[in-house]
């Protein structure tokens, strides 16, 4: 797939097309060698033009890799002067479509930008580059016996700026909070080169605006993110994890009223999946064993994490003698060491990767009440059965294969997943305007963590009223006047 998908998207003519005089403009601005790619290696840039998922596709020639907030700010002045038009890209894991061009516009890479600034073991606070890797981060503070409060199953990928710019969620966000807490202070190069700091890294600071939190799930489209501050919690010494399979969604509720009772402070993730999800991870990932025999509709996935462990072990006990003695539960297992509970990990991070060896795979992160999110995907299977678009039994060969769902309980996040032989306009039809219609009748949100990127840009006004919508452009023309940062994604196109 090219841009040729998004005809309605024509390039803006107002941007200038990239000529020598440019390019060399680049060339003396960033002073690694390595900082520059251009369309004479096209093998180097390509990974730059294509999302993670496959499904978009830019036409940039053009990758920067400044080393330094300088060198961005640099380059964002000549942009802006220019008119060229931006792309900033962290780890390029994005699952909107928001972190590779659409048309020509130049990839800012922060990948040469990966610097831990500083670390205060007294405070937890940690200043690093945004180009930094989050499972890079995540290392260095194990060894001083701390822990990044946001984890992701693309920590190996992902960079802190770009979680920053998307207001990532993941999987410890019901102990740690968003990042819009977490988050103290960041460094931004501004459309036209200025580079501000948004607040010092303190725990409070009630001086003037709070601009940090606008950039914070802006996506690349008001500044360039150069550096972080985050606060970061003590790692716990004690870590239990367990997987129980449950047999209806109502009890799959149940069990999670009982673990925050029963759990409360330590709990620290409630992950959900179901059955299909399960059987992908095994058809795809190799040496993938669920820890107990029984087939049942739904597993979840439950982490404490405390700093007693025969207080936290007490507490757990107590819960699974609870479940599963009322019979929420049909079966289930509790990691015996760290092996066993990364391995129950494992299961849960590769639902993605599985479901996108399925082929076209259409993704979505709503926020509904958490007692309707599996009625969501209920819904889905039903509508899309009614138009001879998916059978359970897999007959509706051509159309969809799987619909299925898992995420982020705790937090009242579902993923959607739908996966066909490839991506059309017309199953896109089919499922989008109705599941946002849907998701805006139950009050929820069209994104909960990935964001609007290209691909929910169109659909805003499903979470958003226009007088919102009015007051984001206004926002936007103050912090890039000339609109070069991201352009064609986040807003609705006009
Ligand atoms: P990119 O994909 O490169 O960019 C994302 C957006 O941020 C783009 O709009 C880009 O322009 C902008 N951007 C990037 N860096 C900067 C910067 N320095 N300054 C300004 N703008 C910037 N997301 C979740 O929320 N929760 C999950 O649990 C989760 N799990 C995932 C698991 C897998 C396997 C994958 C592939 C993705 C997952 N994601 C998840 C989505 C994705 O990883 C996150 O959105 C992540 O935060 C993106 O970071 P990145 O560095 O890859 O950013
Ligand atoms: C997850 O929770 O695993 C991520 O948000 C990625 C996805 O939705 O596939
Ligand atoms: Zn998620």
């Amino acid at each position: 797939l090219t841009s040729a998908q998004y005809p309605t998207l024509r390039r803006n003519p107002d941007f200038k097309t990239l000529n020598d005089n440019d390019v060399a403009f680049f060339k003396s601005a960033i002073k690694s060698p390595a900082g520059v790619i251009t369309a004479d290696t096209p093998d180097e840039l390509e990974p730059f033009n294509q999302d993670w998922m496959r499904r978009f596709k830019g036409q940039s020639t053009l990758v920067l890799r400044p080393s330094s907030t300088s060198e961005v700010s640099a380059v964002l002045k000549y942009c802006n002067d220019n008119n060229i038009a931006v792309v900033p890209q962290g780890g390029n894991t994005g699952l909107v479509g928001g972190s590779v061009p659409v048309h020509d516009e130049v990839v800012l890479s922060l990948q040469n930008m990966n610097q831990i600034r500083e670390f205060d073991p007294v405070s937890g606070i940690l200043t690093c580059d945004a180009g930094c890797v989050l499972e890079v981060l995540d290392n260095h503070l194990a060894q001083k016996g701390f822990i990044m409060p946001l984890d992701l199953g693309a920590k190996g990928s992902c960079q802190i700026g770009g979680n920053v710019a998307t207001n990532a969620g993941g999987l410890r966000l019901l102990r740690y909070g968003s990042l819009h807490g977490t988050v103290l202070s960041m460094e931004v190069v501004m459309a036209d080169g200025r580079i501000v700091e948004c607040g010092k890294p303190l725990r409070k600071d009630n001086t003037g605006f709070d601009l940090k939190q606008l950039f914070i799930g802006s996506e690349g489209t008001l500044g360039v993110i150069t550096s972080v501050s985050i606060l970061t919690p003590r790692r716990s010494r004690a870590v239990n994890v367990a997987m129980l399979g449950v047999s209806s969604f109502d009890h799959l509720m149940e069990v999670f009223k009982q673990a925050k009772m029963d759990l409360n402070e330590i709990l620290s993730a409630f992950e959900f999946f179901d059955r299909t999800c399960l059987n992908l991870v095994k058809r795809h990932i190799p040496n993938v064993r669920a820890p107990f025999d029984a087939d049942t509709r739904f597993y979840v996935l439950i982490e404490t994490s405390g700093s007693n462990k025969d207080h936290d072990d007490d507490k757990l006990s107590t819960f699974l003698e609870h479940v599963m003695t009322e019979g929420m539960v049909e079966d289930g297992a509790l990691a015996q060491d760290a092996t066993q509970a990364a391995g129950m990990w494992n299961i849960r991070e590769t639902i993605t990767e599985s479901l996108a060896k399925e082929g076209g795979n259409y993704k979505y992160d709503l926020s509904v009440p958490v007692a309707q999110l599996y009625d969501v995907v209920e819904e889905m299977q039903k509508q899309l059965a009614e138009r001879g678009l998916y059978a359970a039994d897999g007959s509706a060969t051509g159309a969809v294969k799987h619909v299925v769902g898992f995420g982020h309980m705790g937090d009242g996040n579902l993923h959607l997943n739908l996966t066909s032989t490839g991506w059309t306009t017309e199953l896109t039809q089919a499922i989008e305007p109705p599941l946002y219609k849907s998701i805006q009748r139950r009050g929820g949100s069209i994104s909960a963590e990935h964001g609007v990127g290209l691909m929910k840009a169109p659909y805003l006004s499903y979470s958003k009223s226009a007088d919102f919508i009015d007051l984001m452009k206004s926002m936007k023309k103050l912090f890039d006047p000339k609109g070069i940062l991201n352009p064609y994604k986040y807003f609705p196109p006009s």
